[in-house]
């Protein structure tokens, strides 16, 4: 069956063809700026390596950042979080316009765009033009979950880049001080529920967090001078010692 393509006439082959391109068009759905749903088929016709383009930039990356996976999920949920999955965290500052990553969810925590511009290069330089960044941050993310033994999942494709940012956005994301109440709103505010915010916040198994976000529920929590009681007192022992 090897070369089973040489059995067809060239009249079938170019009818196989047009087929083919009919498939891709129905697949891909349109492309025109806000009209098409998304899909999981969406660059199969326009940049079909796009997923092991992306693939192959993480598991590069990952051989001298063993963190990296857990810090593109978190790009794409600071992404997502704010005005939608629509690439805005990667606009960086100029005269006149302001970053989302200078916010203070972001600054000095999120990680991980030189590997997402990497990414970007790569594609670019296979299929110029086609692949929006807000794609690669959700590849990135499932690719992340994959390689770090997880489950896989049929990413959704054909987002459109933002041009503006969203510092307001940007700021009010989820925080560390933020009781159940303001997570569950800020949650309800993009259509997720407890349900949700219990899941996702299970991207927490792994990754880093700063001392200075755990260090008062260790020694001083609410002003206390005592541990946070909720806070089991083995891992409690654990993260004195890390
Ligand atoms: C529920 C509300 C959330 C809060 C308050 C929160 C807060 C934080 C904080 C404070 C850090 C540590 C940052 C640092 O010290 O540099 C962190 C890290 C992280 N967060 Fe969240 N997070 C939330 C939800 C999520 C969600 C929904 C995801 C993804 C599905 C996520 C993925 C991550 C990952 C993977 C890291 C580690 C990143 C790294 O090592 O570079 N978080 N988060
Ligand atoms: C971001 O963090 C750096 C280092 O802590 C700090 O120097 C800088 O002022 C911060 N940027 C903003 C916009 O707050
Ligand atoms: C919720 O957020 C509001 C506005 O930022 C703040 O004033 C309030 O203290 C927060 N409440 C809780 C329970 O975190
Ligand atoms: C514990 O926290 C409170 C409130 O933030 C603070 O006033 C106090 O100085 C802290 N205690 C110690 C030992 O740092």
């Amino acid at each position: 069956m090897a070369s089973s393509s040489s059995s067809f006439s060239s009249g079938a082959k170019a009818a196989m063809a047009a087929l083919l391109a009919v498939v891709c068009l129905l697949n891909c759905g349109s492309h025109d700026a806000e009209a098409a749903a998304l899909c999981v088929d969406y660059y199969d016709c326009t940049c079909p390596d796009a997923y092991k383009i992306v693939q192959g930039v993480l598991v590069e990356a990952h051989k001298s950042d063993t963190r990296i996976f857990a810090s593109l999920i978190r790009l794409h949920f600071h992404d997502c979080f704010v005005q939608g999955c629509d690439a805005s965290l990667l606009l960086d500052t100029f005269p006149g316009f302001e970053s989302e990553k200078d916010a203070r969810p972001n600054n000095g925590s999120a990680r991980g765009y030189g590997v997402v511009d990497a990414a970007k290069a790569a594609l670019e330089k296979a299929c110029p033009g086609v692949v929006s960044c807000a794609d690669i941050l959700a590849l990135a993310a499932e690719i992340s979950v994959v390689l770090s033994g997880g489950p896989g999942w049929n990413v959704l494709l054909g987002r459109l880049d933002s041009k503006t940012s969203n510092i307001a956005g940007a700021q009010n994301l989820p925080g560390p001080t933020d009781g159940l109440k303001n997570l569950t709103l800020k949650f309800n505010a993009v259509g997720l529920d407890t349900t949700d915010l219990v899941a996702l916040s299970g991207a927490h198994t792994f990754g880093r967090v700063q001392c200075q976000f755990v260090t008062d529920r260790l020694y001083n929590f609410s002003g206390t001078n005592q541990p946070d009681p909720t806070l089991n007192a083995a891992y409690r022992s654990f993260l004195i010692q890390r």
